[in-house]
């Protein structure tokens, strides 16, 4: 499937979600110190966590958020910064480039960052199913095919564990704050504090629990269709912790857990990923 990437600054995209123009244009991109940014690699859980920051606004300003109107950073035509400057703030913008990937305005203009990481091995299968469940993006022949695709790092967004030697350099700098999908699994409520806390929105206990409870998989899945379009049952396909064992073969787990110990082992985020 390689025709269906192009590579930039030597990571692959995928040809249908991004241009080599945009990225010449995202440098021109103009951050605002109180921009939102948050960073994922695929399949981490970039729209739950987009959905709570959302919520959490709603909250404190009564502005709706269309999904729509916040495309990945990255994606889209090379024109969309230009119109980035009529937008309120304050502005959300995902993304899943790696940390030095990000346009320069935002760590000139100190806009905060919510970092999220997901285990790699859960981030593979749901990488793997949305490519063969969804009906419009590419197939891979098989798991195994995927899988080794994905340890090369030749898939959308290029690889998982340049993506966190990336960030892991930075998860303590001023303006970041490093959260876990699975920390946000076992206690929503908790992470939806901590979340409003690190972008200092003020709000009751009662409202942040309000909030988790319109935050949780079953609440997101059902509305899915609605908030997401005919893709939303895809995207909102298990939500859990642990699905990787279904899939990965015993010399997968380990080619894994090597690369893992390879990559990140003794380094804050290698100490902080569950899996
Ligand atoms: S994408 O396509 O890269 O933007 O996908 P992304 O949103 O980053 O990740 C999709 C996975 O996140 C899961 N998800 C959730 N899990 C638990 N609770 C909630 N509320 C939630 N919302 C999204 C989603 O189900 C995908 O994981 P899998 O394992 O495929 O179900």
């Amino acid at each position: 499937l390689s025709h269906l990437f192009f590579t930039y600054q030597g990571v692959p995209y995928p040809v249908t979600m991004c241009t080599s123009e945009t990225f010449q244009a995202l440098d021109t991109f103009e951050a605002r110190s109180d921009d939102i940014v948050l960073a994922s690699y695929p399949k981490c859980g970039s729209n739950w966590i987009l959905h709570i920051v959302s919520e959490l606004i709603f909250a404190i300003s009564k502005k709706k958020y269309e999904y729509s109107e916040f495309p990945v950073l990255e994606c889209g035509d090379a024109e969309k910064y230009q119109r980035m400057k009529q937008f309120p703030s304050p502005r959300i913008l995902t993304t899943h480039l790696h940390y030095d990937k990000l346009p320069a305005s935002i760590f000139k203009n100190k806009a905060k960052i919510l970092v999220l990481f997901r285990n790699p091995k859960d981030t593979a299968a749901s990488f793997f199913y949305f490519h063969n469940n969804v009906p419009d993006i590419p197939s891979y022949a098989s798991w195994d095919e995927f899988f080794r695709q994905f340890m090369k790092g030749q898939v959308s967004w290029g690889s998982y564990f340049d993506f966190a030697i990336s960030w892991n350099k930075h998860l303590d700098d001023e303006n970041v704050k490093f959260i876990l999908y699975e920390d946000l699994k076992e206690d929503l409520g908790a992470g939806v504090q901590q979340i409003a806390d690190f972008f200092g929105f003020s709000l009751t206990g009662e409202k942040i629990q309000t909030i988790s409870a319109q935050s949780t998989f079953q609440t997101m899945q059902e509305k899915s269709q609605e908030t997401h379009g005919t893709v939303g049952p895809f995207l909102f396909r298990k939500g859990e912790v642990g699905d990787w064992k279904n899939l990965f073969s015993e010399s997968q787990n380990q080619e894994m857990d090597e690369k893992f110990k390879e990559c990140l082992a003794g380094t804050s985020l290698g100490e902080k990923l569950k899996y």
